[in-house]
């Protein structure tokens, strides 16, 4: 038995998709346990390329079965529309590999158009968020009145809880002077969509830990990063979730004590969707030639990702704050054209250095990189399978890295397909 964590130790888009499809080889079940359809995982398996947002990514896997946790918020319409898309590549999916936990918040539409028209409002205030309705889901859930999975087993509790909902937002809404809620338009749509997801909700905590005492490997898949965390993330520039491996216990009800490693996805560099600070932000023809060469495009919303220098604080904090057990340090090869590549060991302002990233946007946004520089390796790495085929001055970044975050790299990627990667030890312990 061996469970694992994955989680992202940047702002999102490390390439934790890849990984746990490659993990999810080793695994029995693979769990999402937090955030929502704001989360877009990038699968690339010869010429089928899968983006999921809300199925874990072991669901393209026909033997593994796979879990949605209470920490997640579920937009039920999007589920069934993933779903639909999975199928629509000839692959399975029945309740005896897809259950839903009965405690999970449901995101509703006017969770999204909440949250669209707080971002319109908000000016350059904004956060970018991805326009889904997360932040207003969680809201619910904190504030004691989300609509849950559960919940859509009993028409009367679907009543009264959406009743509960729906004078709230049209609370809301008033103050807004926005356009009141059809209470019974929702109703009616949620019934509907009910009869498609009501097949998969159960007890996720009960299957979990009876997987445990059975012997088998869970493998729990993390969203976002945990830059963008609710709590250590560059708040408010975040998403409203816990995004650490903490969350994968909260987030299911297995104890965390159940579980053994951390894999912490790395991206060899750094990239960010959204507003808010990032020190190493490159504005000149590098940080181009790494959006361009790395695909830098948002999955869920098409934007363009922000692109710099690896920031070895802000990485070394999260090794700390997740318990990072290993590192995969993915996307390597897009460096692979670079003369010279910088690492941010620290910040300065005119005033003071310091050492760690600031937990302050404020401050956060003043700082400047203090940057170490080395040689570029300058030749095609792309889909190397083998550290010895990796150029010297490659293998002395990632060497660099290590020391820094005093964590050991157990993966490298080096291109988006499953085999493309380096393995130097399993994480699986
Ligand atoms: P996630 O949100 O952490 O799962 O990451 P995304 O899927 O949003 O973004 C990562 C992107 O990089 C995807 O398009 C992946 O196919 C791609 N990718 C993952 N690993 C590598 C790698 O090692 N090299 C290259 N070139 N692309 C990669
Ligand atoms: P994956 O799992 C990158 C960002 C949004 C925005 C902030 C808040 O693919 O790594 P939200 O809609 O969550 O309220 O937006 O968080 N964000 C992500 N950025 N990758 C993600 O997920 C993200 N999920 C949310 O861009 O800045
Ligand atoms: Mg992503």
């Amino acid at each position: 038995m061996a469970n694992l964590v994955v989680i992202g130790t940047q702002w999102g888009d490390e390439g934790k998709g890849k990984i746990v499809d490659l993990l999810s080889a080793k695994a029995d079940t693979i769990v999402r346990f937090q955030g929502g359809h704001n989360a877009g995982h990038t699968l690339v398996i010869g010429q089928n390329v899968f983006k999921l947002s809300l199925l874990p990514s072991g669901i393209i896997r026909e033997n593994k079965s796979t879990v949605i946790g209470n920490g997640v918020v579920l937009d039920p319409w999007k589920l069934v529309e993933e779903i639909n898309l999975v199928r629509s590549k000839e692959i399975s999916i029945d309740p005896n590999r897809l259950i839903i936990s009965e405690n999970t918040p449901l995101i509703l539409p006017f969770h999204k158009e909440l949250d669209l028209f707080r971002e319109k409002a908000s000016g350059n205030k904004k956060i970018g968020t991805t326009g889904r309705g997360i932040g207003p889901a969680y809201e619910d859930k904190v504030g004691r009145r989300a609509l849950r999975s559960g919940d859509l087993k009993e028409v009367e509790t679907i009543k009264s809880r959406l009743r509960t909902l729906v004078d709230h937002h049209n609370i809301l809404r008033r103050g807004y002077n926005a356009k009141l809620i059809d209470e019974e338009s929702v109703f009616t749509e949620i019934m509907k969509i009910r009869e498609e997801i009501i097949e998969y909700i159960g007890p996720v905590w009960q299957f979990l830990n009876s997987q445990i005492k059975d012997g088998k490997n869970l493998l729990f898949e993390g969203a976002q990063g945990s830059m963008l965390d609710v709590d250590f993330g560059t708040y408010p520039f975040v998403t409203s979730s816990s995004t650490l491996a903490g969350a994968a216990s909260t987030g299911t009800g297995v104890s965390h004590n159940k579980i053994q490693s951390v894999l912490g996805i790395t991206k060899a560099y750094t990239t960010r969707v959204g507003k808010g600070p990032m020190p190493t932000e490159l504005f000149d023809e590098v940080g181009q030639l790494l959006s361009q060469i790395g695909k830098e495009k948002g999955t869920v919303t098409g934007r363009d990702r922000r692109c710099g220098w690896f920031d070895a604080p802000l990485v070394k904090r999260s090794c700390v704050i997740n318990g990072v057990t290993g590192i995969a340090l993915t996307k390597i090869d897009v460096l692979d054209r670079l003369e010279k590549i910088k690492i941010c060991v620290g910040y300065r302002t005119e005033e003071t250095i310091f050492n760690e990233f600031p937990l302050s946007s404020d401050v956060a946004e003043t700082i400047e990189p203090i940057y170490e520089e080395m040689d570029g390796w300058n030749c095609n790495t792309s889909g190397m399978k083998r550290l010895s085929q990796l150029p010297e001055e490659a293998r002395k970044y990632v060497e660099r890295i290590e020391k820094f975050l005093e964590t050991k790299v157990n993966l490298i990627s080096t291109g988006p397909e499953r085999d493309e990667t380096i393995l130097l030890e399993d994480p699986f312990i």
